[in-house]
């Protein structure tokens, strides 16, 4: 079975990460996001992909290549302008054959088993199966009405408490049939979830609900989410294995000076120094090439590759991007997200999600919030 992979939104929510990086290149526990749902369709038995791609496609092509590296053949199709979820299946119907096919959004952490989500559309033989997933606030989505036996009923874009009568989302993942080509215009932005399953409703359109793991990475917070769920093996991945029953992985060579504490569960990418009296943990992730200067702290955040921490900063719930210096003193903390080679001085107190972007030099003692 073939499946295409969503990548080429511009993941606004995401910012100031996804500035020069696509969402799918995004860091998640030191690996490119995408390289996990790679990961997962292989183990569901998927051998071929196409990537259909639209913002900063470059990186990811030079990344993955042919993906003889991870096991998969990889295809790829660039957009010229945005096509929207449907239009952009519809621009790589050359690679489709008929009969079933996959279709899944690319920001979507998941162990959902595909397998008898493709088996559940087989045998209902519907024209399209959504997967669906719960949720706890049900007001802040598309919720997905479904019948006895399945079939999708209908849709309820962001319903008042009044209107609720299920808890099931839409989760971005869609077994198809070829068929349901024919029903998207080419050229032009067309949706999925606003175009082609309403109209499907009644003609063969089905939900397969499931409660395996779920995540949306779009948001910062979404990411630090996934981050703290791959530490602590609520989601099954290739980092379970590192982690293993200590819940710390090391990558390689790491320098951890006297003094230095590591507290589970972390994960301390290859050539990091960890300096003496620095804490990491817990809910760590460390990015290769970083230095944890002397008397820091890093708990429940995210330091993405050659960042430098120097002595007694702070980082706390908090995403630093790849590149970054943060001075001495200084504390990251409640949701702040410092962009790619950014400098934040000594002294500064950045807090209340703020997002510092790309580049950006904050001098010593500017910021007190
Ligand atoms: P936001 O801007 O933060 O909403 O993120 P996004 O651009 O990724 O949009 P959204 O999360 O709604 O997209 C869901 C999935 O579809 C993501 O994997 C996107 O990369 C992908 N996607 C969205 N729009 C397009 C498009 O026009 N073309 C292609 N190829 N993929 C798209």
């Amino acid at each position: 079975m073939k499946a295409v992979i969503l990548v080429g939104g511009q993941g606004t929510r995401l910012r100031p990460l996804t500035v020069g990086v696509p969402k799918p290149m995004v860091p998640l526990a030191n690996k490119p996001f995408v390289s996990y749902v790679l990961e997962h369709l292989r183990q569901n038995g998927v051998n071929e992909v196409v990537f259909s791609m639209g913002y900063l496609p470059d990186g990811i092509k030079s990344y993955f290549g042919d993906g003889s590296d991870f096991g998969i053949k990889l295809t790829y199709a660039v957009e010229d302008h945005p096509l929207g979820t449907a239009g952009a299946v519809k621009n790589v119907e050359q690679h489709i054959q008929d009969g079933d096919f996959l279709v899944l959004n690319g920001d979507i952490l998941t162990d959902l088993d595909l397998r008898a989500l493709v088996e559940f559309h087989r045998q209902k033989g519907a024209s399209g199966t959504i997967s669906l997933t719960p949720v706890d606030d049900p007001t802040a989505y598309g919720l997905v009405r479904t019948g006895a036996e399945g079939e999708v009923l209908g849709f309820l874009e962001k319903p008042s408490w009044d209107q609720i009568d299920t808890n099931l989302i839409n989760a971005g993942t869609y077994a198809l049939k070829a068929e349901v080509l024919d029903m998207i215009p080419a050229g032009v932005e067309y949706s999925f979830e606003r175009g082609v399953f309403p109209r499907l409703v009644g003609g063969g359109l089905f939900g397969f609900s499931s409660d395996s793991y779920w995540m949306d990475i779009g948001t910062p917070e979404k990411y630090l989410q996934a981050h703290y769920d791959i530490l602590e093996k609520n989601v099954r991945t290739a980092v379970s294995v590192c982690l293993n029953e200590d819940y710390v992985c090391v990558e390689g060579d790491v320098r951890l000076e006297a003094g230095a504490k590591l507290v589970p569960p972390v994960i301390i990418g290859a050539g990091s120094v960890i300096n003496s009296g620095a804490r990491v943990g817990r809910m760590a992730v460390i990015g290769p090439g970083c230095v944890v200067g002397t008397g820091s702290v890093v708990e429940e955040s995210v330091i993405q590759a050659d960042s430098m921490l120097e002595e007694d900063v702070t980082v706390r719930r908090s995403i630093i991007a790849r590149g970054a210096q943060i001075g001495p003193g200084t504390v990251v903390t409640a949701g702040a997200v410092v962009g790619e080679e950014a400098t934040v001085e000594g002294n500064n107190v950045l807090a209340n999600n703020i997002r510092v972007y790309p580049g950006t030099v904050i001098k010593a003692g500017t910021i007190r919030f």
